[in-house]
């Protein structure tokens, strides 16, 4: 695995289909990231591929996260099989007849990320009404159904909104594009910020070297993301982690506990700050760069409120530790002296 951005899923649509744990294998050791699972039902496509048992035959040779591409009319049918089967990620099509939340639901209720594809003529809007329940968007630039076909320039702009709808998971949520993916292609889909590319007959071609072939796919779509089609303005930031506040810890913690509970993760870290009821310091809140507005526009008014309670803890805790009082007075010096020195004063 590179130390880039982009993260590669081999479809194996176009491997051996008589050797396929062997492909699976090489593949991973070569450097695929996790393994794209193309089934279809002769239906919702007219291409009949593999079900869930050939999943299930796989999962036992690979360590490599699974994501089953369901091409299927009726996935709520089957979706346990799958579930069972062991795939980390389920995505389905938005264009199915039958609902589609109770599937997505049900993906989610076993602890695996739910997904929902949309066909290149499909707005991103369809995508709307389920967006809280999605964790991956997947971008189809071919219709799907056979591997091999070329790469669709216009249906590949929904990748950057696609981004949007995936707010309520600011860290953890990911569009993947699948048609179509290669050394020609790649840069340019990175530069619109997918977080996977799926790519399925440009690993398989005879004589190819896969290792590097999956080098390079990855490395022109990192390429992309970092430079060539954003001046040098990577279209999503990359995270960072910024102090969101800063409190003594038992109340921290519960303000982590509420802030996380909206999808948002938070790290707490010791901080320099004043003190708290088990010996000195205050604890940082951190929470992404990249979720940084969304957390203001949530816990703005709450933090304020915390830091109001925060202060009426530490009387608090002064008035019955009056031994502290001391070491508090201490710090609240080299705070305002460093706050001199950072003025020049
Ligand atoms: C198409 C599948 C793709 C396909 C990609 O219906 O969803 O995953 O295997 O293959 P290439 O990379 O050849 O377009
Ligand atoms: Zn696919």
């Amino acid at each position: 695995m590179g130390t880039g951005r982009a993260r590669l899923a081999a479809s194996i649509l176009d491997a051996d289909l008589g050797n396929l744990a062997y492909d699976v294998r090489r593949v991973v050791k070569n450097g695929a990231d996790r393994i794209h699972l193309d089934v279809m039902d002769g239906h919702f496509v007219p291409n009949l591929t593999f079900g869930a048992k050939t999943i299930r035959a796989l999962r036992r040779r690979t360590e490599a996260p699974f994501d089953a591409h369901l091409m299927i009319s009726e996935p709520g049918r089957f979706i346990d099989e799958y579930l069972d089967a062991g795939c980390d990620s389920i995505t389905i099509h938005v264009e199915i007849e039958e609902a589609i939340e109770p599937t997505l639901r049900a993906i989610r209720a076993r602890g695996r990320a739910a997904g929902l594809a949309i066909r290149p003529n499909t707005p991103l809007s369809a995508l709307e009404p389920y967006e809280t329940l999605i964790d991956i968007i997947l971008v189809m630039t071919v219709e799907p159904g056979f591997g091999g076909q070329k790469f669709m320039r216009e249906p590949a702009q929904k990748i950057l909104p696609a981004r949007h709808l995936l707010r309520h998971r600011p860290v953890g949520g990911e569009v993947h594009v699948d048609g179509g993916i290669n050394r020609e292609t790649a840069e340019y889909v990175g530069g619109l910020g997918v977080d996977v590319v799926v790519v399925g007959s440009a690993l398989w071609v005879k004589g190819h070297d896969q290792a590097r072939e999956i080098r390079l796919v990855k490395a022109l779509a990192d390429e992309g993301y970092q430079y060539n089609l954003n001046n040098g303005v990577p279209p999503i930031p990359r995270d960072n982690w910024i102090r969101f506040t800063r409190l003594p810890k038992p109340i921290a913690r519960g303000f982590m506990a509420e802030i996380e509970a909206g999808g948002i993760p938070v790290i707490v870290l010791r901080g320099d700050g004043q003190m708290n009821p088990d010996g000195l310091r205050d604890y940082d809140l951190l929470v992404p760069a990249s979720a940084q507005v969304l957390s203001e526009e949530r816990h703005a008014s709450d933090r304020e409120a915390r830091v109001i309670e925060a202060d009426a803890w530490r009387e608090e805790y002064l008035r019955a530790h009056p031994e502290a009082a001391a070491v508090v007075a201490a710090d609240r010096a080299a705070d305002r002296a460093a706050d001199r020195a950072a003025k020049g004063t």
